[in-house]
């Protein structure tokens, strides 16, 4: 026998374990949110920093461009604006300062789909992932060849560090333990700028890990969606989280629908969040439907301890957004919360923030 062959002793052990962890758990009463309105097309639904983002992708798809295009223009907002500190510029960095961007498009007619990771220096990265699609027969470049390639399509370099994350950065930094070499100054915590953090991320959770996904369904039910990120707040640099990955942070079937994640990339990227939540809505759930059904898989496999609660549910939130061939959207998170909501715009409306469905209610955000 060898050290991997399991025994039925040891399968049978297992087993009662993973039942025992599902009891613990106890099965997760989905809260569903109100139906989205009517279904005019084109359409297009968000995390919830992307109201803007959704009314000029819709706007786009209205005029003739393709949903991807759309998806793409419309993520450049967040991406530029340095008060949204996870993603594109102002950005918060990795543990050692530096900027390091992640992003993903993908096209439902063709199935193509183009990714960058760990790409520093350019503000865009989701207009890098459209030319990785178009002009490369490759779907995912990283790194200092994710730049180069920038480089080569005529993306001009910055600095993307603001002096605003600088700040937050050291903060975490100073903070972070009272074995290292770094100490806090006390006089920082007053600083408008940490106190603009804290207010908006609260001072327990210190390294947010939010993100701009944007699924888009065109006039006649084309569907291109995108996910850029500044990743994990001060992550070990190299680090790749689930957005630029196909199927993890992003994924669309042309015949099916969209869908995209934010939040604990991990546990997107183990159960392969956004093509499960295609996969239910190809199966006939809607897509809050399809959402709630993909994390209740993320709940189910997330077994290690130092990932769960003393109930075994997950610890970290994970939000997932869709929108179907037909035109439906829908939205939802592990957890609830002050900051459990998605964006939506039809046309002819104005974008607006609406509730996600969640399986657990957290008292406080
Ligand atoms: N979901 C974004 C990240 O984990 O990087």
């Amino acid at each position: 026998m060898t050290d991997k062959t399991i025994t039925r002793r040891e399968l049978i052990a297992t087993t009662a374990k993973v039942a025992a962890v599902a009891a613990t758990v106890g099965p997760a009463v989905a809260q569903t949110a109100k139906p989205a309105g009517t279904l005019v097309r084109p359409v297009a639904v968000s995390s919830m920093n992307g109201l803007a983002a959704v009314k000029v992708a819709v706007e786009k798809m209205a005029a003739g461009v393709p949903p991807v295009d759309a998806a793409v223009a419309g993520v450049a907002l967040p991406e530029a604006d340095p008060d949204d500190v996870t993603v594109g510029y102002g950005g918060l960095p990795n543990e050692e300062g530096v900027v390091q961007l992640d992003a993903a498009v993908m096209d439902g007619g063709t199935m193509r789909a183009g990714a960058v990771a760990a790409l520093e220096r350019i503000k865009h990265p989701a207009q890098v992932a459209l030319d990785v699609m178009r002009r490369t027969n490759r779907v995912l470049l990283v790194g200092e060849g994710a730049l180069r390639f920038a480089r080569t399509h005529g993306f001009v370099e910055e600095n993307l560090l603001t002096d605003r994350s600088r700040k937050i950065w050291l903060y975490w930094k100073e903070n972070a333990s009272q074995r290292d070499d770094w100490l806090p100054d006390p006089r920082e915590v007053d600083d408008p700028d940490i106190q603009w953090f804290i207010k908006k991320y609260g001072d327990a959770i210190l390294r947010p890990s939010g993100t701009i996904h944007l699924s888009a369904c065109g006039p006649g039910g084309q569907l291109g969606c995108c996910t850029t990120t500044s990743g994990l707040a001060f992550k070990i640099p190299g680090r790749v989280g689930d957005s630029p990955l196909i199927g993890c942070g992003l994924y669309c079937d042309g015949e099916v629908g969209s869908a995209g994640g934010t939040g604990h990339g991990e546990s997107n990227i183990v159960s392969v969040g956004a093509h499960t939540v295609v996969e239910f809505m190809r199966q006939g759930k809607t897509p809050e439907a399809a959402c709630l059904a993909a994390l209740e898989r993320v709940v189910r496999n997330t077994k290690l301890d130092y990932l769960r609660d003393e109930k075994g549910r997950p610890k970290n939130n994970l939000l997932l957004y869709a929108v179907s061939h037909a035109g439906e959207v829908g939205s939802a998170a592990i957890w609830s919360g002050e900051r459990v909501k998605y964006a939506m715009c039809r046309a002819g409306s104005e974008p607006q923030l609406l509730d996600s469905a969640y399986l657990f209610h957290r008292d406080k955000a």
